[in-house]
């Protein structure tokens, strides 16, 4: 089948490889020509596991191309994906510029059989909006469809694979069941609804999943006021399988490119309406002072940060993604450099784009033992792999004041009491007695 995607960012640009890579012949555009010319080259703009490897590999076989304008990319019969930014306006709401100029775009090549598939997140009725928009500037109403996605960034590709789940929303059983064939070497399940439940089922979805966060968040900080443990918490609980065992782990909270604009959007649709959320205002609000946690730890043991220097260790808002957008890291530098603290970072592949979003004076490392060198505290932010798999005993070597504030609960308690290492993490308790599940 004949393909094309607009945009190729972290959501075109996988989908239009995985759509390749099953046998589809793709073309994906996108405005910034830059990207567009290294994409030619097989080179990833983005880092994603395997998403290079596969994209060499679809050029080679033909099935992938990049192109910057939409007139040599569309074909009589492409299905045309829409997979630009929906970014944050300044009064919460989704922003759709992007989504109406993709529109503007596309207008020119609509035939009456055109199938239009919105994968971007958009607010309920935006796919009515944009067939309003398509069929104004050309007299032709093409057929919409709603086809949220759900991959999470760092797995992108495999999630892309191995989903739980297709969305499909249309009010069209042609387009339905063009959507079911380009899918179908997929074999993940499909779920055909209309098209607002559709796009409504993304918002959803990512308002629970940050629900769930700030609700972990906050039986951490019970557990911390009573001295009980939040992991045996969350296993205990997680066993129930009407509550399930993921998302359930405490830490400095939701950051990156989708909860905190979702659930703002989202509470935004409800003020169009002149409603409110307010289970979501309170998820936000919760969500908003949790970076704070490893702050307040690290000053229970260093009560003056002034002319300090402090690790930070990971940038970017999650493990295996270089994205930094609404990573905590930010904020969290942004406080220690208040308090007068000297901050070096490390991120094994965000420093690039991480270098623009913070300030001169903040040293970037790809070595983590260089940022370490001489330091009197560590905050770990993301729980990278090589963070993960520190030497503890090298980390004591190498920091002047061996302190480490575990903003991810991703190091084992007894082994850094056995290392000798001044150890704080979220909700945990100091009792020797881990979890264990039998
Ligand atoms: N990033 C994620 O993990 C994720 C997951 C699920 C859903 N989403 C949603 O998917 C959408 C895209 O997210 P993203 O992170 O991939 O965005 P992104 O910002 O990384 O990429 C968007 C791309 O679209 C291009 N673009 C914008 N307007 C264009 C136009 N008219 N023609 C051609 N190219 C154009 C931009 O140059 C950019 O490369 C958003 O709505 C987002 O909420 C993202």
């Amino acid at each position: 089948m004949n393909i094309v995607v607009i945009g190729t960012g972290y959501v075109g640009l996988v989908t239009g490889t995985a759509l390749a890579e099953v046998g589809h012949l793709v073309t994906c555009v996108d405005l910034d020509a830059e990207k567009v010319a290294r994409l030619r080259n097989g080179k990833s703009p983005i880092y994603e596991p395997r998403l290079e490897e596969l994209i060499r590999h679809n050029i080679l076989k033909g099935r992938l191309a990049f192109e910057t304008e939409l007139e040599s990319a569309v074909k009589e019969d492409s299905v045309i994906f829409i997979a630009v930014g929906t970014p944050q306006s300044a009064d919460g709401a989704a922003n759709l510029d992007y989504i109406l100029a993709a529109a503007c775009d596309i207008a020119p090549f609509v035939r009456e059989e055109t199938i239009v598939v919105t994968k971007s997140t958009v607010p309920v009725g935006t796919n009515d909006l944009v067939a309003d928009t398509i069929a104004l500037a050309c007299g032709t109403r093409p057929m919409m469809v709603s086809n949220p996605e759900f991959l999470r960034e760092g797995s992108a590709v495999h999630d892309t694979f191995y989903g739980d789940r297709i969305v499909i929303g249309t009010e069209h059983e042609k387009a339905a069941s063009v959507m079911r064939a380009i899918f179908e070497p997929f074999t993940v399940p499909i779920f055909e609804t209309d098209i607002r439940s559709a796009e409504m089922i993304k918002y959803a979805a990512n308002a629970f999943l940050a629900t769930k966060i700030s609700f972990i968040n906050e039986m951490a900080n019970v557990c911390e006021w009573k001295n009980a443990d939040i992991e045996a918490v969350s296993i205990g609980i997680g066993m129930d399988k009407r509550i399930g065992s993921q998302f359930l782990q405490a830490g400095i909270g939701y950051g990156g490119s989708c909860f905190p604009k979702d659930t703002k959007a989202l509470i935004a649709m409800a003020r169009a309406e002149g409603k409110n959320l307010p289970l979501l205002d309170t998820v936000e609000a919760v969500n908003a002072v949790r970076y704070e946690k490893v702050l307040e730890q690290l000053l229970t043991i260093h009560h003056d940060l002034s002319g300090k220097k402090i690790a930070v260790l990971g940038l970017a808002f999650k493990p295996n993604t270089d994205d930094m957008r609404d990573a905590p890291s930010i904020k969290i530098i942004a406080k220690l450099l208040d308090a007068g603290a000297r901050v070096v970072a490390y991120d094994p592949v965000a420093t690039k784009e991480a270098r623009p979003l913070l300030p001169g004076s903040v040293a970037l490392h790809d070595e983590i033992e260089s940022a370490l060198f001489d330091a009197e505290a560590a905050i770990i932010v993301t729980e990278w792999y090589e963070v993960k798999q520190l030497d503890l005993m090298a980390l004591k070597t190498a920091m002047r004041v061996p302190v480490v504030i575990d903003g991810r609960n991703c190091m084992d308690q007894n082994q850094m009491k056995e290392a000798g290492i001044i150890y704080r993490s979220i909700g945990r308790n100091n009792h020797d007695r881990i979890p264990v599940l039998r």
